[in-house]
């Protein structure tokens, strides 16, 4: 009987890892760089994604200034991190990307307070949320997503210039195929709207990395696959997420494990000397056809710069 229950088990592993081997987005970063008295800030680190990259960036001595809109829930994720390594130096500001005047809060306290940013991980994204208008009057996905990100790297971008070579890192996502940038719609309910933004993401970081051509900042994007993180919490009710949990844990990828693509972005020797590239499972993967329309990312940086009332220029 016991024979039976250990072979059963033990096909059901096997099972499982060849499953995630070939269906799962896992992939580990490599490198082995470390990070000591480098600045980093990891957007949206109270949970998932950020949360874990902070950890492990953490982990290679790096300071990691954890960008939450709630301090106590980034409060809590430090505590959580702390328990896993004493490396590093955590940070927790608070930053709402819903709101320009807190981005714009957040860059002064930074750039009064910080003499280096090394790498700016854009990480922080809001998925699935009813139709809102944010205080800018933005619809709610391109604000957080887009908006606030182009808000908030420009105002780094003389620091992380200083501080080349220096790296700006896009969270985007591989749904960025389903979606299209209209002009019109920035204030209104669209279709696929969290789609639209990813796809924001990636006409910013194609444009930024031309027009940083030389500086020393580069520019790197990325999908990091299916994960199993809290992005669903606008589409999906509390007991639908709880129930489907288990099938979660077994489809997706574990958030420390979704993380290693950022994480590749961010340190890896790699790409030292590259920009400008999309990247999935820790290495380079071609541009969608979507995402080469050059005329696009600058006719969005031009909007984004009235929108925001930033002035730059843009090759
Ligand atoms: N999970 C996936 O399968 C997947 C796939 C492709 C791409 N991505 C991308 O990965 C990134 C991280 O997502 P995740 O999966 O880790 O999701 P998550 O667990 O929901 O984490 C999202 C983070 O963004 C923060 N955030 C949301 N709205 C914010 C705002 N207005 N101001 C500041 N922070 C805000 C959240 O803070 P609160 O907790 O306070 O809301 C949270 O820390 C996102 O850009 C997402 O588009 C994820």
């Amino acid at each position: 009987m016991f024979r039976w229950i250990a072979a059963g088990c033990t096909g059901a592993t096997l099972l499982i890892m060849i499953y995630r081997k070939l269906f799962t987005h896992t992939a580990k970063c490599l490198s082995t760089r470390t990070l000591a008295g480098k600045v980093v800030i990891v957007t949206g680190a109270n949970t998932g994604i950020g949360k874990t990259t902070s950890q492990e960036l953490a982990e290679r001595h790096a300071k990691v200034i954890m960008a939450c809109r709630d301090i106590s829930k980034g409060q809590s994720a430090l505590k959580d991190i702390r328990k896993n390594t004493k490396n590093g130096i955590l940070v927790v500001k608070q930053l709402d990307l819903q709101s320009q005047a807190s981005v714009r809060q957040f860059c002064s306290q930074i750039l009064e307070e910080e003499s280096r940013l090394d790498v700016l991980i854009n990480n922080a994204g809001v998925m699935g949320h009813p139709f809102t208008l944010t205080e800018d009057g933005m619809e709610i996905h391109m604000a957080v997503n887009h908006f606030s990100n182009f808000l908030l790297t420009n105002l780094l971008l003389d620091l992380l210039k200083k501080s080349a070579p220096s790296r700006i890192v896009f969270v985007s996502s591989s749904l960025h195929k389903r979606g299209t940038v209209d002009f019109s719609m920035f204030d209104k309910k669209q279709k696929h709207p969290y789609s639209n933004s990813k796809l924001a993401n990636i006409y910013f970081a194609r444009a930024l990395s031309r027009n940083l051509d030389g500086t020393g900042v580069r520019v790197h994007t990325l999908h990091p696959g299916m994960v199993n993180t809290e992005l669903s919490r606008h589409s999906l009710s509390r007991f639908m997420r709880v129930l489907l949990s288990p099938l979660a844990w077994f489809l997706l990828q574990s958030s420390r494990e979704g993380c290693q693509t950022v994480v590749y972005c961010a340190v890896s020797e790699e790409l030292d000397h590259v920009t400008g590239r999309y990247y999935g499972k820790c290495k380079e993967e071609p541009w969608t056809e979507i995402a080469k329309e050059n005329s696009m990312c600058k006719k969005l940086w031009e909007v984004s710069e009235r929108l925001t009332g930033i002035a730059n220029n843009v090759s």
